[in-house]
């Protein structure tokens, strides 16, 4: 797998703001992560390819990043800007964060706000990008994010490191943890205590080697195929297994799927391991609002299980509209568009399918979404005639070669049959 986008993000932003030189082996190869470190270099972060998807960083320590002579451009990454925010509200100069039009579209007073309560001035338009950032002294504060967001929650406590005094992010729900972990591993304490996350100002990083463990939300796309298509059968080796990371696997059971893990390591204070699955049958599955946050990116794969065979209802996940594209409209649109019976709700979707139901030719706009691609992609090998995804490209977000390991999987799978 790819490496995963959630911890390359962090790794970089933790290097750049510790002391000494970091190497980052296995890096995350697509856009969202790339755009990361592009804003870090025009900070003035020395970050250096050393080979595929391996970079060295020369961290700068908190609070030492350099004005930069430009806007920064975070691309389509909504983890980029949210998190760059938090650092940013901590250094003494002027800086405006823009995106693509999805990005521009993104709610962020979710950010703005508590950035602004510890002491930064930011102006936004009416709550959106651009952002443009007057960072400065910092005050720890004790935040309640109304939404469950691992962004806030990470863009509130890169603040926090760089404030006076001592700053805590009280959870309405678990997000990934990698904020917290990546801390600990560049040698920094955040003190976690159930959903509440409390970190002191003034500590310094180390900077260290680490590698970027395979990203489980890119394998969502061909758990759920191997777990959906009868006679399928999928392994997976060197995948993140942080458990914030992996409530699709208990997702993959219910509905029907065999599925087996294996804890094999662990580096930084992220498992990583081994995932199979396999194809017994086709049920029913209904996820509520309190499984929502915990697989908030794995939704759209969630919703191809269906396509196959079976039936998911998805409720209290109104968040999905406010992805890369309103995730709800765009999938429920592109599931009929590939003769799939699907049904849009305020807060969730509910997809049935059978056998063959979808009867393919039909066009699915993926509306620049990566997720969206890739899960249409997984529901049109339902089909029995071509189906075509527009946008398809945007693929190269988080996994640039999902189509050719999607190629391979298909004709090994073939291979095999046929021996
Ligand atoms: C992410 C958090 C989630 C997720 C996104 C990555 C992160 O967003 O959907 O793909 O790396 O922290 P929210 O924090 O908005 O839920």
């Amino acid at each position: 797998m790819p490496g995963d986008k959630s911890i390359a993000h962090r790794y970089a932003i933790f290097a750049a703001l510790a002391h000494g030189v970091s190497k980052i082996s296995d890096y995350a190869p697509g856009a969202d992560c790339q755009s990361t470190l592009a804003c870090l270099r025009a900070l003035g972060v020395d970050v250096k390819s050393v080979g595929a998807d391996a970079f060295t960083v020369v961290g700068r320590g908190f609070g030492r990043l350099c004005s930069p002579s430009a806007a920064l451009d975070a691309g389509n990454s909504g983890t980029t800007m949210r998190l760059l925010a938090g650092v940013l509200a901590g250094h003494p100069f002027s800086t405006t964060l823009h995106g693509d039009a999805s990005l521009s579209r993104r709610p962020m007073r979710r950010v703005v706000e508590p950035l602004q309560t510890m002491g930064a001035r930011i102006e936004a338009v009416d709550g959106h990008p651009p952002l443009t950032i007057h960072g400065g002294r910092l005050h720890g504060i004790s935040h309640r994010p109304a939404t469950p967001s691992a962004q806030v929650k990470s863009a509130v406590l890169l603040a926090g490191l760089h404030a006076e005094g001592t700053t805590t992010v009280a959870e309405p729900a678990a997000t990934r943890d990698h904020t917290e972990r990546a801390i600990q591993a560049f040698g920094g304490t955040a003190a976690v205590d159930n959903l509440t996350i409390a970190v002191a100002g003034g500590q310094r990083l180390e900077g260290r080697e680490l590698s970027v463990p395979g990203d489980v939300s890119s394998a969502a796309f061909w758990l759920v195929g191997a777990a959906a298509l009868p006679g399928s059968r999928v392994e997976i080796d060197g995948v993140g297994l942080n458990p914030t990371r992996t409530a699709l696997l208990d997702v993959l059971r219910r509905f029907g799927a065999r599925v087996d893990v294996h804890l094999t390591e662990s580096d930084a204070g992220e498992p990583r391991g081994r995932i199979i699955v396999e194809h017994d049958r086709s049920g029913e599955l209904e996820i509520g609002p309190d499984e929502v946050p915990g697989l908030i990116d794995e939704l759209p794969a969630i919703a191809a299980l269906a396509a196959h065979g079976g039936r998911v209802v998805v409720r209290g996940a109104a968040e999905l509209r406010v992805k890369e594209s309103d995730r709800i409209a765009t999938l429920v649109a592109g599931f009929r568009a590939l003769g799939i019976d699907a049904d849009e709700r305020p807060d969730g979707f509910a997809v049935s399918g059978s056998p063959g139901a979808a009867r393919g030719g039909g066009v699915a706009d993926a509306r620049g979404d990566h997720r969206m691609a890739m899960a249409f992609a997984i529901a049109a090998l339902a089909a029995d005639r071509p189906c075509r995804i527009e946008g398809a490209d945007a693929v190269a977000i988080s996994y640039p070669d999902f189509f050719e390991t999607l190629e391979r999987l298909r004709t090994e799978g073939d291979a095999r049959s046929r021996a």
